[in-house]
């Protein structure tokens, strides 16, 4: 073994930093077996506010805290990890390692969906390398299953339940009956939720999450701002009670979907999945992924994503596969990050073909089905199911209907026509129903 050892720079000791402080200090004999020299944690970079709390902590030696940056940067680190989050002042704390010549670990999604390209094309200027496993679905090896097991394919759709604070909130509120704000409560205090918890349940989390896996699916290049996205935030009880009534789950999934042509569909919104899919057992924090590609037809990627020690594990195995060397021969060698690559053809939103699940107020009299479905045949919407329950003449009921596939802009299109209609009432609810193959 040698005894050069590699030195380590973290930034941010929260719920991540803390888990990778830990582990590597109680991992240390372990990862330098398996390396062949060890790993050493060199200095943590916290705010000045929070020095005093870290050290209490003891999650990594106090010797190791500073809150000075100038003090972090004059180390002797290989690696910098950055898990403090957000945009700014990341983006220059990045840049800085990476222009010193430190390879970079990130969990930070924000930086990377919204920066990621010019961030790339850096390192490969400084001849380092970006790792970043723990950015999209925690602990789950998704981006280098994305970037290496599945090198042989072509994939063409990307189906996934990207962030643990929805599927959470989802999961408490459809098997256990709990109140929205209660579930979110819960899983804040569990670590599951960003700082602003607004980020995971409007889903521009998980979009951000989506625009780097679809980047690195299709080799092209997508950034956070392009994937449209609508979260669990709207959703309403009434429609997840119909939708399990006709046997579907519903989840927020992040879709990227590619076409013959090369257009590339992205979005995240919450959908319907029979119940039988295996994505529709995903619970609790846990995500998953569906991927279809060519040669080895729809594969399946679950587990924790997000919390301390899941997220800390793929930070660490990130940590450990440059520190072995083959990761930024790969990083260089390989034509796999979106730097190389030119920005997505993106499908129109009102292309996109789908089933969709509809829900109308509607005035419970003679004729007013006859008025909803004449608005969707006129746009040669076909339906595939009907329901309505038996009660309250003369009232509004609520009327869900199952269509076949047909393309966003004509379901626009016919719903502002139903909305208008002096028989209905309210809102329409529309949920994409999503069928994957088993
Ligand atoms: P936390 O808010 O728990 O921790 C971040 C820490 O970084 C806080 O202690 C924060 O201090 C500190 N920090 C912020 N800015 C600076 C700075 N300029 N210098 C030094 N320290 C700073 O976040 P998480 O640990 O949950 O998340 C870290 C990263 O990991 C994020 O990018 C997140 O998106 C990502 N991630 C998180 C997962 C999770 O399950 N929590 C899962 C996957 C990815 P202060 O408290 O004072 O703000
Ligand atoms: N807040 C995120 C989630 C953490 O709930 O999935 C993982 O990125």
């Amino acid at each position: 073994m040698s005894d050069k050892a590699i030195g380590i720079g973290l930034i941010g000791l929260g719920t991540v930093g803390g888990g990778v402080g830990k582990l590597l200090t109680e991992q240390a004999n372990l990862f330098a077996q398996r390396l062949g020299r060890p790993v050493e944690l060199r200095r943590v970079l916290v705010r000045t506010q929070d020095l005093a709390a870290a050290k209490a902590s003891k999650l990594v030696p106090a010797a190791l805290l500073t809150d000075d940056a100038e003090d972090f940067f004059k180390q002797d680190t290989a690696i910098v990890v950055e898990l403090a989050g957000g945009v700014n002042p990341m983006r220059q704390f990045v840049s800085r390692a990476l222009e010193s010549g430190r390879h970079v670990v990130t969990a930070n999604k924000s930086l990377l969906a919204k920066h990621g390209p010019e961030l790339f094309a850096l390192a490969r200027k400084h001849n380092v390398s970006i790792a970043f496993e723990a950015s999209c679905a925690g602990g789950i090896p998704i981006i280098y299953t994305l970037q290496f097991s599945l090198l042989s394919n072509r994939v063409h759709g990307l189906y996934g339940i990207l962030n643990g604070t929805c599927n959470y909130i989802l999961t408490q509120m459809t098997r256990h009956n709990q109140p929205y704000d209660t579930a979110l409560d819960a899983a804040q205090k569990l670590g599951y939720a960003e700082a602003d918890p607004t980020l995971d349940v409007s889903g521009a989390d998980a979009a951000q999450k989506l625009s780097i896996l679809a980047s690195l699916a299709f080799g092209t290049r997508i950034v956070g701002e392009q994937v449209p996205c609508e979260g669990i935030d709207k959703l309403e009880l009434a429609d997840i009670g119909f939708g399990k009534e006709m046997g579907y789950d519903v989840k927020l999934l992040g879709i990227a979907e590619r076409g013959d042509d090369g257009k590339v569909s992205v979005g995240v919104r919450p959908c319907f999945l029979r119940a039988d899919d295996l994505l529709a057992d995903v619970t609790g924090p846990f995500n998953a992924i569906s991927v279809l590609s060519d040669a080895l037809g729809h594969s399946l990627y679950y587990g924790a994503g997000a919390g301390r020690m899941p997220t800390a594990s793929a930070v660490v195995s990130d940590i450990l596969n440059i520190a072995s060397g083959w990761y930024p021969q790969a990083f260089a060698q390989l034509r796999l990050t979106p730097d190389l690559h030119e920005p997505a053809a993106l499908l129109p939103a009102e292309q996109l073909v789908s089933r969709f699940y509809l829900r109308v107020n509607a005035m419970d009299l003679p004729g007013t089905m006859a008025q909803v479905t004449t608005a969707l045949a006129e746009h040669e919407i076909s339906i595939s199911a009907v329901m309505q329950h038996e009660r309250n003449e003369g009232q509004h009921v609520p009327v869900v209907v199952i269509t076949h596939e047909v393309a966003q802009g004509d379901l626009n299109a016919a719903m502002a026509k139903i909305a208008g209609l002096d028989c209905i009432a309210g809102r329409p609810v529309v949920i994409r129903i999503v069928d994957l193959p088993h």
